[in-house]
């Protein structure tokens, strides 16, 4: 049986993937199809109802992206968002113009008129804007529901309670009761019905996956963190034994985490080898202290080892990358730098190696991959992994990087996550590590004066890690690791913690 979607319009906005995403949230099958797919396509999907998402685009302007103007006559019901409101006002003969001020961020929206958009929500409340354009005049036959100050047309609808217009957007969580409004528009107006669990993606995917990859033999990269192995293990659900996983060791990775990570994968039934390249990646950096050419060296060195050993795999057309959607936004340039992925997605490679990208993650945020790995059999242990960085402990030790003070910084870092995890902090924070720094500093011990290596410990809540806060952790539990730091591991003789945010600081010190 075909599963009746909401299909969301793409206008080029950064948020329609989260549109579909809050869809599928509250239970609704969702497609994502782009504003000139022709009518004959959206109306073969059968859908309960249609969402124009925003975009960067004025409606006035002649290249405008317009949807075909039949949309409005089939009868299906329309929500449009920010640009869509504004393509759906201008389309039926309503005027959008350019703002006299622009509303960006928080705004109090005040409903006007009763609607059953808005049923089981408070009259005032809080919404995210984000538009430099404005309506006017209202299309014939359309009414206004709510204002806000910058907007006094901010909602508005059809008088046969078809056709709906938002300048605010309900779907980002800056938006109170933005999910009950798209709820209400789902059940209410569009009269869907539940049709979509998280297991029906992963089924759906395997179909997808067989589909791409044929006959084909695909190759991986597993780190051991949560995005590469679930990609692994639905890869391999679609494909089995055509799926070569390679573990590369740089040498960089923490106490016993080889061991570890092999465990894990081997026990999710996926076909690994583990390359032990850690001689040739510490040769390559013994001297370096600029944290950008480390970064570069650990960068060329792990593309030139992965290539060698996967160029040996026969019949290998696509490699498999763990990409979320946060990195596909960021890759695009819309936020942030793109550059801290470039490790992580082992650039350049598939051009180089000839191989086809596969990415079957790539709708997705990262709650949404450690549920469906939970769903996949993934042990939590591996899905609530802290993030690690690509370049590994050789960004956590500032200066050069050698194997005594990769020891070193091995066992304090141990201590420090053995203690957060006994404390029932470790899936608190949103990542924790300990850093070694480049400086010795004088203390006593037993009457004689010691002068020795300090580490830095770092904690910080984030949810996405683009910025954070340092953790405030309790004295005493801070005081119990840096004294066992102290008094077990070899070599240290200060303790400090970290309390910058960032920004203005990074999560990683190098
Ligand atoms: P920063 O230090 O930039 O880190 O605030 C943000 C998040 O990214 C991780 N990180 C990396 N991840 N390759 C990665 O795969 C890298 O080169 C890299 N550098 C930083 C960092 O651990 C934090 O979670």
């Amino acid at each position: 049986m075909e599963r009746r979607p909401i299909i969301v319009i793409n206008f080029g906005s950064q948020y329609v993937q989260l549109i579909a995403r809050r869809v599928r949230e509250l239970g609704v099958y969702s497609e994502i199809l782009s504003w000139d797919a022709p009518l004959e396509e959206i109306k073969r999907k059968n859908p309960y109802g249609i969402i124009f998402s925003g975009g960067p685009a004025s409606v006035y302007e002649p290249d405008a992206p317009l949807p075909p103007q039949g949309i409005y006559q089939i009868g299906i019901p329309i929500l449009g968002i920010c640009y869509g409101l504004q393509v759906v006002a201008h389309q039926l003969g309503g005027r959008v113009v350019k703002a006299d001020h622009q509303e960006y961020g928080r705004a109090p929206l005040r409903i006007i008129k009763p609607d059953p958009l808005f049923e089981g929500i408070p009259e005032s409340f809080d919404v995210w804007m984000s538009h430099a354009d404005r309506v006017e005049e209202l299309p014939p036959g359309f009414e206004r529901i709510a204002d806000s100050p910058g907007s006094p047309n901010a909602v508005i609808a059809g008088k046969d309670k078809k056709i709906y217009g938002l300048q605010f957007h309900p779907e980002v969580a800056h938006t109170e009761h933005g999910k009950e409004i798209l709820g209400n528009f789902l059940f209410r107006i569009c009269g869907a019905r539940k049709n979509w669990e998280m297991g029906d993606f992963i089924e759906e995917k395997v179909k997808e996956i067989r589909h791409q990859v044929g006959d084909a033999t695909v190759i991986s990269a597993l780190s051991g963190g949560v995005d590469s192995t679930v990609a692994s293990v639905l890869v391999n659900r679609a494909i089995g034994g055509r799926l070569h996983c390679f573990f590369i060791d740089h040498g960089l990775l923490r106490l016993n985490e080889r061991q570890e990570v092999e465990s894990n994968l081997r026990s999710l039934g996926l076909n690994v080898r583990t390359i032990d390249a850690s001689d040739l990646f510490l040769d390559r950096l013994r001297g370096v202290e600029d944290p950008e050419e480390k970064r570069k060296i650990i960068g060329r060195t792990f593309i030139e080892v992965f290539e060698r050993e996967a160029s040996k795999v026969k019949g290998a057309e696509f490699l498999l990358q763990g990409t979320l959607y946060p990195d596909v936004v960021e890759s695009a340039g819309i936020r942030g730098s793109a550059k801290i992925k470039t490790h992580h997605n082992v650039g350049g490679l598939p051009e180089r190696m000839n191989l086809k990208l596969l990415e079957p993650l790539r709708e997705l945020f990262k709650d949404e991959v450690r549920e469906i790995g939970k769903l996949l059999g993934v042990p939590s242990e591996i899905l609530k992994r802290h993030p690690f960085p690509g370049p590994g402990l050789a960004v956590r030790i500032i200066g050069e990087v050698n194997r005594e003070d990769l020891e070193v910084l091995r066992k304090a870092d141990r201590i420090f996550i053995d203690e957060l995890k006994k404390a029932g902090f470790y899936d608190e924070v949103w990542q924790a590590f300990a850093v070694l720094l480049p400086i010795r500093s004088v203390g006593v011990m037993g009457d004689v004066r010691t002068y020795e290596k300090v580490i830095a410990l770092r904690a910080v809540e984030s949810t996405d890690g683009m910025t954070a806060d340092w953790s405030r952790l309790p004295h005493e539990f801070l005081d119990r690791v840096a004294r066992r730091i102290i008094n077990e591991v070899r070599g240290v003789g200060r303790v400090v913690y970290d309390i910058s945010s960032k920004p203005p600081s990074t999560i990683e010190w190098e």
